[in-house]
């Protein structure tokens, strides 16, 4: 199937802001997550199937400090310390994949800060 994209500034934040300020995003704009432990993102995506799924994240982090966050399908935490590292800039967008393991139908995935620098910027997540 074709993949799709689910921008972040359309999913469910807590503790983050859309925000435009920084070239190159998708759609019109990104998640800023706050700088907290916590905050987080979370999509509701449709899958046709039950199971694995490479999701893959597309992100900011113009800092050198990686910006783990954990994933959490339907309520299941996993997989945890998911690394966003550094892109050299906030302009500078990279990707990270995630195998998530989805149900058929609607999913809910969040992707929420661990550490107390918060999240990085995400721009979207295609699947
Ligand atoms: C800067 C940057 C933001 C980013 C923030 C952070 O303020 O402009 O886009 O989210 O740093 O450290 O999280």
């Amino acid at each position: 199937t074709t993949p799709q994209d689910y921008q972040a500034e359309s999913a469910t934040i807590v503790q983050g802001l859309v925000e435009s300020n920084h070239a190159g995003y998708t759609g019109t704009g990104f998640v800023n997550y706050d700088n907290v432990a916590g905050s987080s993102v979370e999509w509701t995506v449709t899958a046709a199937a039950a199971g694995p799924v490479d999701v893959v994240v597309r992100y900011a982090n113009g800092t050198t400090a990686n910006r783990a966050m954990t994933f959490s399908v339907n309520g299941t935490t996993g997989p945890t310390g998911v690394a966003f590292t550094g892109t050299g800039g906030w302009p500078t967008w990279a990707t990270t994949t995630v195998r998530l393991t989805l149900a058929a139908g609607t999913n809910k995935i969040k992707a929420t800060a661990t550490t107390a620098n918060g999240g990085p910027n995400v721009d979207r997540i295609t699947l």
